[in-house]
């Protein structure tokens, strides 16, 4: 599937005006979620851990005469780098209206094999970082009237997954975060959702996808601009807020 165009999204420009962070936007479902908000209009902060290279030239490719996309570094295991990113980014961009935390770890490990460390690790990236992200946007968006958050979560926090407990547990707790911020902001015009994919063709795709699509109702494993999709229809609409979104090709029915 072509990631130049992505279908249905020609003449949106739902987010125009608007300020977008998306982490991991230097990873396979971010750098998706990133085109599909900057064709919608959005001004996109790419935010990377290491790979500034793919965020850097996604950057370059996304910015137009009438928009800006902008690569930002942090390494979001820091307790302090999700406020400082953000804080960045209002700087070089204005305000965050819409928070696509989205980066993660999978450290793919038997149970027996993970030691505090490692899960504190873990948990720390994937579920730490994001808090703090919506910790320091929120009063923004509030005060604005308007904010979107969406924490990429993933089918592991329903069916335990593949990869880790450390990351099964990691993605869950994103979906009690959700439950917690979303009621509490619901009233200021902002909404708060996770989406939680289940095999998606990416670097972090844990195994052969062929092997992998034998599990999947649908046959195989998704594709990044199928989650893009997903999660832009859930950051257009104002009324959905407080969901936990499957996307797995049937995997998991609920
Ligand atoms: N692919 C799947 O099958 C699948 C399924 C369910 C859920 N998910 C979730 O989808 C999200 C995106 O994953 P993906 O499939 O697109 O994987 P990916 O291509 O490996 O991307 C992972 C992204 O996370 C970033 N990241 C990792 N550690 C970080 C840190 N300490 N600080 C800041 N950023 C960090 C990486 O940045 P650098 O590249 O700069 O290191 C990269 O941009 C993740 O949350 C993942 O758990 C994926």
């Amino acid at each position: 599937m072509s990631t130049d165009r992505p279908f249905g999204l020609s003449t949106d420009r739902s987010f125009e005006g608007r300020v977008a962070l998306v982490t991991g936007g230097s990873g396979g479902i971010g750098a998706a979620i990133c085109r599909h908000l900057a064709l919608a209009g959005a001004s996109v902060a790419i935010g990377y851990a290491s790979n500034a290279e793919p965020a850097e030239a996604l950057a370059a490719e996304l910015t137009d005469g009438a928009r800006s996309a902008q690569a930002f570094g942090a390494d979001l295991a820091d307790p302090s780098a999700p406020a400082e990113l953000i804080a960045g980014i209002e700087r070089a961009l204005g305000g965050v209206d819409v928070l696509v935390a989205n980066h993660g770890r999978a450290h793919q490990a038997a149970y027996e094999d993970i030691d505090a460390e490692a899960f504190d690790r873990t948990l720390a990236i994937n579920l730490r970082a994001p808090f703090l992200l919506a910790q320091a946007a929120l009063p923004g968006m509030r005060e604005r009237g308007f904010g979107r958050v969406l924490f990429i979560s993933s089918a592991a926090a329903f069916r335990g997954g593949v990869i880790g407990p450390d990351y099964a547990a990691s993605k869950a707790g994103l979906h009690g975060l959700t439950h917690f911020l979303a009621s509490r902001t619901a009233k200021d015009g902002v909404t708060v959702n996770a989406l939680a994919p289940g095999f998606i063709q990416t670097a972090m795709l844990p195994g052969d996808p062929a092997a992998l699509a034998e599990s999947v109702p649908v046959g195989r494993v998704g594709e990044p601009e199928e989650v893009a999709d997903l999660a832009l229809a859930i950051l257009r609409n104002a009324y959905l807020t407080n969901h936990v979104l499957s996307l797995d090709g049937g995997m998991h029915p609920r």
